[in-house]
């Protein structure tokens, strides 16, 4: 049976191919695509995610944009990582997609009431704004998901700060609200997603794939590689949000552990920081855990292989 997902996301090279993914992957029945502020405006995230839409031919999907600052924070963007379009490299076709004309996180809290308790996973690949929204406005939503998992966060090192990874430290409050939620929380952070490297190997398998699609994940990856070689000192870019997707697909992809996390607010250095306690065993009742380690292989393949499912698309 398919997982039902919504995808909470703003494309963002690395959300573009995580919408690729579960687009082109058979095991993902992908209910709803939804942005928000954070690598971009929400506006350009809005515009680059139905752009990717009309690249991959996915249709018969609604996508809504929901919040445009955080919650408490002002607006932080991450041009650095992916250009000033929030989607720099690939020349971008304009939308075909109609936006849903209701509010993201409306969009969100609709679909999992109507779905069977227990059947839809929200899959944040951003900022944790519009999850944190749609559960203050609608917390029964908190028993009906089957789970959240995100990528965000990192137990190791940060890469927006000493310890901060980008989604979380944007919006430190949202996240605070989502991790301490009753849902359980899958955390996909940079522990693992630093593993996903597109070394030149992969880059060349999905450019013997030949369509439009992986053209397009091609040129995605080569503007990914020079923004994390120039700003982060990277040989090979990692490809974080698609992790996420996979863990979904296949739970094998991301080896877990389970632990109590919880979000800094207050440090002065630490801000947005995930503290995870990792001493073991975690407490009874523990609804957080973190990924620890990646199949990279196996996650490869499967983007390899959605994108052969995707096909080629007319532009
Ligand atoms: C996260 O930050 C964003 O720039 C990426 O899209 C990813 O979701 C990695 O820290
Ligand atoms: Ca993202």
């Amino acid at each position: 049976m398919s997982k039902k997902i919504i995808l909470d996301c703003d494309p963002g090279h690395d959300d573009a191919m995580a919408l690729l993914l579960a687009h082109g992957s058979p095991e993902i029945e992908l209910l709803a695509v939804t942005t928000v502020v954070g690598n971009q405006t929400l506006e350009k995230v809005t515009r680059n995610a139905l752009a990717v839409a009309r690249i991959a031919g996915i249709t018969g999907v609604p996508f809504a944009a929901g919040c445009p600052r955080p919650l408490v924070r002002e607006i932080e963007n991450a041009p650095e990582i992916h250009g000033e379009s929030g989607l720099d490299g690939p020349v971008l076709p304009a939308a075909t997609l109609a936006l849903d004309p209701r509010h993201g996180v409306q969009l969100i809290i609709d679909t999992i009431m109507r779905e069977e308790p227990g059947t839809v996973t929200l899959v944040p690949t951003a900022g944790l704004t519009n999850i944190a929204m749609a559960v203050r406005l609608e917390p029964r939503i908190a028993e009906r998901v089957r789970e959240v998992v995100l990528m965000g966060g990192a137990y190791g090192g940060g890469n927006w700060s000493a310890v901060g990874e980008f989604n979380i430290v944007i919006d430190p409050e949202a996240a605070h609200i989502v991790f301490n939620e009753r849902w359980p929380v899958t955390m996909i952070g940079l522990d693992v997603t630093h593993q996903a490297l597109a070394t030149p190997d992969v880059v060349d398998r999905i450019a013997a794939i030949g369509t439009r699609p992986a053209q397009f994940a091609v040129e995605l990856l080569a503007f990914f590689r020079e923004a994390y070689r120039d700003t982060q000192g990277f040989d090979d870019p990692p490809v974080h949000d698609p992790c996420a997707v996979a863990r979904v697909i296949d739970p094998t992809v991301v080896t877990t552990r389970r632990a109590p996390v919880d979000i800094e607010l207050t440090g002065t250095l630490t801000r947005g920081m995930t503290v995870a306690d990792l001493r073991a065993p975690a407490p009874a009742g523990c609804t957080t855990q973190v990924g620890v380690g990646l199949d990279r292989e196996r996650f490869w393949d499967l983007v390899v292989d959605a994108l052969e499912r995707i096909g080629d698309v007319a532009p």
